[in-house]
């Protein structure tokens, strides 16, 4: 962003993709993480004169407008956040949206409705993500830049993250930039001990992360839904918990080849069934009952990750230990992070890694800054982490890549 702001932007209209997919309940968003982190970026650009177009998208509207998921709330919270008035277009390319852009003066800031209601900006078709990509280019009148600065995007090959890079001089963000950075430090240059912490309800999601992360790290611990397909390739009956049946032998094989390092929990508390008040009970991993399912980690298990973690110097977090949005199942995934959170007291490097885990971290009312780095991305993060190519990050030749000094 550095290289664009120096070549000067007072008077150009600027594109900006953003990650704004907040989660909401109504129109009122639940977390405005997302929206926060967006603001270094798009208050450098307006401070700096430019006429700032934001993209974004929320949910996934399979390329129809649905009033539901509406930009709207968060046009409204963006320009909170920003301390300026922040328009929304009715449209993403249409006449309002071409209107809008011929109008905006030095410093304003619009934000197009959301850009998934246009289906070619998640079409397979590149000839129509390109058509779109050239209408969005055009928005900027001809002297115009692209900025990416929507991490939590930049694995997806779509028009507003990927093919519209290709028509404008284009940039990485400040928020792209600090997340590659904090993301290749924890697979290049993470102090030992390290220690990653892995939950959520699917095996499937997180095996190439497991196949990436293990071994490069001491210690990985595995919580949430998906340790009870480790348990049951361990052998052991898992009652009703989530089992992911077709990947207990690749989970055999990787606690076969990562004994040393695969740390999986010793209790858990399991429920008669999925509800917030469930008669729940702990028991030993061993001794899941049948008709149980396990919704959380024991207090056994938290004490003794949380002792790893404790000592670890690097640690990083993706996905909850069980249940947390039912009070009585959040106990691990508490335990844990404040685990994480006093080893980063003590001077230890963490990262949350998106999506659930920083939703967790916001729902139990923990200290954001009590870890070191509370990731926006998702699947953009664990893509990172795995080493796979994101093709948001491939298209801009300024952006921090895995392998180059970082020049944003
Ligand atoms: C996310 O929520 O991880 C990003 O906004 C990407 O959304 P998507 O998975 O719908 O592409």
């Amino acid at each position: 962003l550095q290289n664009l702001l120096a070549a000067g932007v007072e008077g150009r209209t600027v594109l900006v993709r953003s990650d704004l997919n907040v989660p909401l309940d109504g129109a009122t968003i639940t977390d405005a993480g997302r929206i926060d982190a967006s603001v270094p970026t798009l208050s450098a650009l307006a401070d700096a004169g430019a006429k700032v177009i934001v993209m974004a998208h929320l949910g996934r509207p399979q390329g129809a407008v649905d009033p539901a998921l509406s930009l709207a709330p968060v046009a409204a919270r963006l320009g909170d956040a920003l301390g300026r008035y922040v328009q929304l277009a009715a449209d993403v390319v249409g006449i309002d949206a071409q209107a809008r852009a011929e109008g905006l003066t030095d410093g304003d800031v619009m934000l197009l409705e959301n850009i998934r209601f246009d289906p070619r900006e998640t079409s397979k078709d590149a000839a129509e993500r390109a058509a779109l990509a050239g209408e969005l280019a055009a928005l900027t009148g001809g002297d115009g830049a692209f900025v990416s600065d929507g991490f939590g995007v930049v694995h997806r090959e779509q028009a507003s993250v990927f093919d519209v890079a290709k028509l404008l001089p284009h940039y990485a963000g400040t928020l792209v930039a600090a997340e590659v950075d904090v993301l290749r430090t924890i697979t290049e240059g993470a102090e030992r001990p390290n220690a990653v912490v892995l939950g959520g309800s699917k095996v499937s999601d997180k095996l190439a992360v497991i196949e990436a992360l293990a071994p490069k790290f001491d210690t990985l611990v595995i919580g949430g839904g998906m340790c009870f397909t480790f348990l049951a390739a361990q052998g052991l009956p898992v009652g009703s918990s989530l089992l992911q049946e077709e990947m207990v032998d690749t989970c055999k094989d990787l606690l076969d080849r990562f004994a040393d390092v695969i740390h999986l929990p010793c209790d858990i508390v399991v429920a008669d069934g999925f509800a917030a008040d469930a008669e729940a009970k702990t028991v030993p991993a061993d001794g899941i009952p049948d008709g149980w399912m396990g919704l959380d980690i024991g207090a056994e298990s938290v004490s003794r990750f949380a002792a790893v973690l404790r000592a670890a110097r690097t640690v990083f977090w993706n996905g909850p230990m069980g249940v947390f949005e039912f009070e009585r199942f959040s106990a691990g995934t508490r335990g844990i992070a404040e685990a994480i959170i006093e080893a980063t007291a003590d001077g230890a490097f963490s990262v949350v890694g998106g999506g659930d885990s920083a939703a967790a971290v916001r729902t139990l009312g923990l200290a954001e800054d009590g870890f070191s780095h509370i990731s926006t991305g998702g699947g953009a993060s664990l893509e990172y982490l795995e080493g796979k190519e994101l093709p948001g990050l491939a298209v801009l030749d300024d952006a921090p890549s895995p392998t180059a000094p970082s020049a944003p």
